[in-house]
Parts: structure tokens; sequence; C-alpha cells
């Protein structure tokens, strides 16, 4: 018997899911036995081609290998996941087309978790039509042209490309608030990938830069809205412009520099030429080639369709229907931000570090509520004297804050006791904390106690954070408000990291040195701690891809119906309480509401109320 399994990783995908295969008697090995049986066939060839049934037809055709056919319910044909479907779904219809077979196949799952299959010897030729001409057997089977056509007409429902959109049911079924667990296909499918481009990231407020990266009329900063390129510039009025990096002509990507000054966008391939607030003003052989007969007005760049910032830090949403920046953020998203500027107004350092890791973009979001992994990820950081790890840890001093659309803040909180003594202190008080923290320990940088203002500006709650915000979808808040990082998604399987550091203007040269210093080995390509991140967030996507190993979901249930909700003034909801996993349960509800709405005003009506009484 042969079992060979294609997929686009090539020799390393092969060899791990073939190991898969033997370590579950159960699995695809076991199915291909029951094949073999069943239908007398020697040589079971399962195709599990990535690129869809149209490709996946195309190269069996070209190499001669047939295709599994796989039929889930009335509708659906997929060439892909077959084990998965084969053995986790209970009592799912397939097709399967083996040797010179082709079999509707009954599976369901007993409770012991053996696969019963039974199978059926009928409706084959239904499915050849679907089948390219060059098929041997399907040629045999004396499929004229004209019935060909009508079997192609009648079966072309059953075909759904990769990419096309997953029922909702089955994005509701990703996570489980009641047991608090995950399904692993949210780390390793691209069609829900492809469907969060769309209904996360081309709807969502994202963080574009700060007003100190382009303070001046044609300063521009290259960011993405998902995978869409823009850049973000200030405009001859002062007004601040998102385009889309891509000449109207033909595609082309206009700016290639990540930062700078421009008086026009050029287009370096046929040099069309756009103004700074995104107007073509320029065609070349406007009058020869076009003779006139072209409208420069109608060809300008696509822009954002609504751009504002909240203390100077700029958002840009493609959604006209977005609720302002000021709402989308609430009372938890504006704390969020507002501990960038609690110690006062701040600028950019110069640079942003930027590196990508082998992992879904949601693990590197997740993770940074996640303070259970601190003391054993980064004990390193520790014992090499980086970081004194239970300083910062304050396990049983924790609080969550749950915000809208999915904001959320994990991590210490200052006690209250200990915040009523800092209330008591003057500015300078405080200020000398700093002075001396440096005594004791020179080589490091000192947070001192936030100053009265802040108390003003984060409220009664926010002023006690120490904890790690994260601004719906991707925008990290770190380092005790002096670094923000994008997770920008590239593919499931690839999320691009970016670190910029925000100091308080005005800084004493020497502090301000040691805290870029500080904050350049902390996290990036370069830091103690993304380092030890990066290999666990590459490995939890990796075997997220195991066909066998994605049927087993991620266990999210720490502290799931211990805590109760507390609420302030202000209206932010809470809970304070030892280290949990709350903040990972929010952000997962919260993901599938935004992928199963429509639209902005289907996600307003119809999203996760902010939790009260008991979590
Ligand atoms: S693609 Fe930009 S001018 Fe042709
Ligand atoms: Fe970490």
């Amino acid at each position: 018997m042969r079992v060979r399994v294609l997929r686009d990783g090539g020799e390393t995908e092969r060899m791990l899911v073939g190991e898969m295969m033997v370590e579950r008697p159960f699995g695809a090995a076991g199915l291909a036995d029951d094949l073999v049986q069943a239908g007398g066939a020697k040589t079971v060839v399962v195709n599990l081609e990535k690129g869809g049934i149209e490709q996946g037809l195309a190269r069996a055709a070209a190499t001669g290998e047939p295709p599994i056919m796989v039929r889930r319910g009335r509708r659906k044909v997929r060439v892909f996941q077959v084990f998965r479907h084969v053995l986790y779904k209970p009592t799912s219809w397939y097709l399967l087309w083996i040797d010179r077979c082709i079999l509707p196949v009954k599976s369901s799952l007993t409770p012991n978790f053996r696969t019963n299959y039974q199978f059926l010897w009928t409706g084959w030729l239904r499915v050849s039509a679907l089948l390219p001409a060059s098929f041997p057997q399907r040629a045999a089977a004396g499929v004229s042209r004209r019935a060909d056509m009508r079997r192609r007409e009648n079966s072309m429902d059953l075909v759904q490309e990769p990419g096309s959109v997953p029922d909702k049911s089955e994005i509701r079924s990703c996570f489980d608030s009641q047991s608090g667990t995950l399904d692993r296909r949210v780390f390793a499918d691209q069609a829900l990938y492809d469907l969060e481009m769309k209904n996360i990231y081309a709807r969502a407020w994202n963080f574009m830069c700060h007003e100190s990266h382009i303070p001046n009329p044609g300063d521009y900063f290259i960011n993405y809205i998902g995978e869409d390129q823009v850049i973000v510039v200030r405009d001859r009025q002062g007004e601040v412009q998102v385009l889309l990096n891509t000449c109207r002509h033909r595609g082309n990507a206009l700016c290639r520099a990540e930062q700078g000054n421009a008086k026009s966008f050029v287009c370096s391939y046929h040099g069309w030429n756009y103004d700074l607030n995104g107007d073509l003003i320029g065609v070349p052989g406007l009058s020869s080639y076009y003779r006139k007969d072209f409208d420069k007005s109608q060809w300008g760049l696509a822009k954002a369709a609504q751009v504002d910032h909240f203390h100077g830090f700029y958002f840009a949403t493609l959604d006209p229907a977005a609720p302002p920046l000021h709402d989308y953020l609430g009372e938890v998203g504006r704390i969020g931000l507002g501990l960038l500027v609690a110690n006062g107004p701040v600028e950019a350092v110069d640079g942003v570090q930027k590196n990508v890791i082998d992992c879904n973009w949601k693990i590197a979001v997740d993770n940074l509520f996640d303070w259970y992994h601190v003391q054993y990820s980064h004990a390193s950081a520790g014992m090499a004297g980086f970081m004194d790890l239970a300083a910062i840890l304050h396990p049983n001093d924790q609080m969550v804050m749950f915000g809208e659309y999915g904001h959320a803040i994990s991590g210490p909180v200052i006690p209250e006791e200990r915040q009523a003594e800092i209330d008591a202190m003057t500015d300078e008080e405080r200020l000398a904390v700093v002075a001396e923290g440096m005594l004791k320990n020179p080589d490091k940088p000192v947070a001192p106690p936030r100053p009265s203002a802040a108390r003003d500006l984060l409220g009664p709650t926010g002023v006690r954070c120490m904890g790690h915000p994260n601004i719906f979808p991707n925008l990290w808040v770190s380092t005790n408000g002096t670094q923000l990082s994008l997770r920008l998604p590239r593919g499931p399987f690839a999320t691009e990291i970016w670190w910029f550091t925000f100091l308080p203007k005005g800084l004493p040269e020497e502090i301000r040195k040691k805290q870029i210093a500080f904050n350049a080995h902390l996290f990036g390509p370069a830091g103690m701690l993304e380092q030890d991140d990066g290999e666990n967030w590459s490995q939890s996507t990796r075997t997220s891809r195991g066909v066998v190993s994605r049927g087993y979901r991620h266990h999210l249930a720490m502290g799931l119906g211990h805590d109760e909700v507390m609420t302030d003034d202000a209206g932010a909801a809470r809970v304070e309480t030892t280290i949990s996993e709350h903040a990972q349960r929010w952000l997962y509800r919260n993901w599938m509401d935004w992928m199963t709405a429509d639209d902005w005003a289907d996600l307003k009506a119809n999203r996760s109320p902010v939790p009260q009484g008991r979590v």
C-alpha cells in the first residue's frame, strides 16, 4: 500500500504528516487500510493539494495522480483537509476517489474515538465530470462531450474554492467560551486568514504613526492596513492623509522608502505623478498618447475612509461606517493609549525595529496578555541579570480590563493601598524615586510613579495599571508605556513584528539613552524576551498545520469561572485576580464577533457585551 500526502510544504511537510500517521493508529493510515480493504484498491493516493480543487485537478492531470474528492453536505467539495473532516466531524459524507472508483463515504465518530466508514458504490459518474478529460478512467466510462458539459453545469455548484467564506457556524465553533478551548484552525487556515483581512483589518482602526514621525508637510511614513500598504503623509495644508500605496494605472507601489519627505509621489513605471493629498497631477503623454481623452480627476490615489488621532497617535480605517476613533477605543482603549503619555507628551525615537517571525499574528497578540509564560519562557533573562522577573511579575496582583470590540489590558496592577501612598506624594517626591533607583542600580532605567496629572488622564483604575494593553486587533502598548508593537499579518504562518519607542519630550539625555538601550535589548530581533517568545509562537503555529495535531484544541481556561467583574465610575470593566487567561478568552470571543459580522452595523448590534458578573 502506498499513501502519499502532497502539500505545498514539500519534503518537510510530508515527513511531519507521515510521522503523525504512524503515531495515530486510527488516523490517516487506518483510513487508508479501510479503503484498501473495502475498495479492493492496491494503491491509495491522497492528494492534499493546498491550492484548491482546480489546481488540485490540474496537478493531478499533470502528474497522473488522482485527487481525492471530498464532499461535505450537499454543496461543498474540497481536496484538502480530508483527514480532519473524516476523522473528527461526526456523521459526514465524503466522496473519495480511489484507484478506479469514486466512493461516497459516510463517517461517524464513536465515543471511543474509533472511526467507522460505510461505503456506497453509486453516484461516481456525477463527480467524474469534474475530473480532467485526460483521466483514462473517465474516458473508459464513455462520457460524451455533451453529457460532459451538462454534468459540469450540474456539478460545478459542488466546488468550493479555498479562500471562500467559511460558514459562520464554523467560525462560531472556533472558540468555546464555556470550556475555554480554541480550535487550532484559527492559526492555520488560509480561508480564515483571508476573511480576517476583510472583516477585521479593512474595518478596524489601524495604528499608522505618531505625529512626531511626520511633523512637516511632505513628511511620510509607510505602514499597513492588513496587507494593504499605505502612505501616511502630511499634505501641504498640514492634514494627515492615508493613501493606498498603489498606482491607479497598473498598480505599481509608488513609495519604496519606509519614511522620508516628498514633494509628490511619482510612479517609477510610467511616471504618473500624485500630489501629497493623493490627487493625480501629472500623466506623461496626456495630449499625445491619450489624445486628451482621460480625466485625471477620477484617477487619484485611493484613501482611507477616516483618519484621526488620539494624543498624537494616528489611526486610519478603510471603512466609512466605522465609529469615530474615540468611540472605537472606548474607555479601555483610551487608557491603553493614555499609558504612552502618562508622563507627559512624547516623541518617537528614530527607527522602527522590524523582523518576521514564523507564527500566526493572533498568537503574537494573545501572548502579550500571557503573564503565565514569563517566569518560565524568560527565566534566562532573569538568570542573566537582565531583569528582575519577580519585581515585574506580581502574580497575585493582576488585573484584566475588558474593552469594546476586543481591546483589553492584562497584567500587574498597583494595589489600591500602594496607589494611595503614591497619591499622597508630590510630583517632586515621585521624581526623586528615579534618582534613588539610579543610585542603587545605575545600569537600569527607573520608571517613576506616574505624576499626579496621570490620575485625571487615566482615571482611578487606569492609573494603577501596569499591564499590557492591546488595541484590537494588533497594537500592543508595552514596556510601561514607552513602546508600541504592531503584529502585522503576513499570511497565516508569518507575522512582521514592529517595535517603536516613545519617550517624554525633554527627558534628561542620560535617562533617555538608558531607556533606549534597555528597550532595544528587551524586545525585537536583538531582544532578550522576544527571542524566547518567537521560538514558542513559531512552534505553536507549525503544529497547527499537522492534520491530526490540529484536531486537538488549545486550552485557554485558566481562571474560567473564578472571578467577579467590577466596574468603575468611568464604566471600565475589570477583574483583579491572580494570573489568568481572561484576556485571551475575551480576544477570541471578539475575534469571532468580527469574523461573523456582515458589516459595522451588524458588529455593533451583535458583538459580545462587556462581561459582567462571574467570568
Ligand atoms: S503603473 Fe504607475 S504609471 Fe503606470
Ligand atoms: Fe514573552
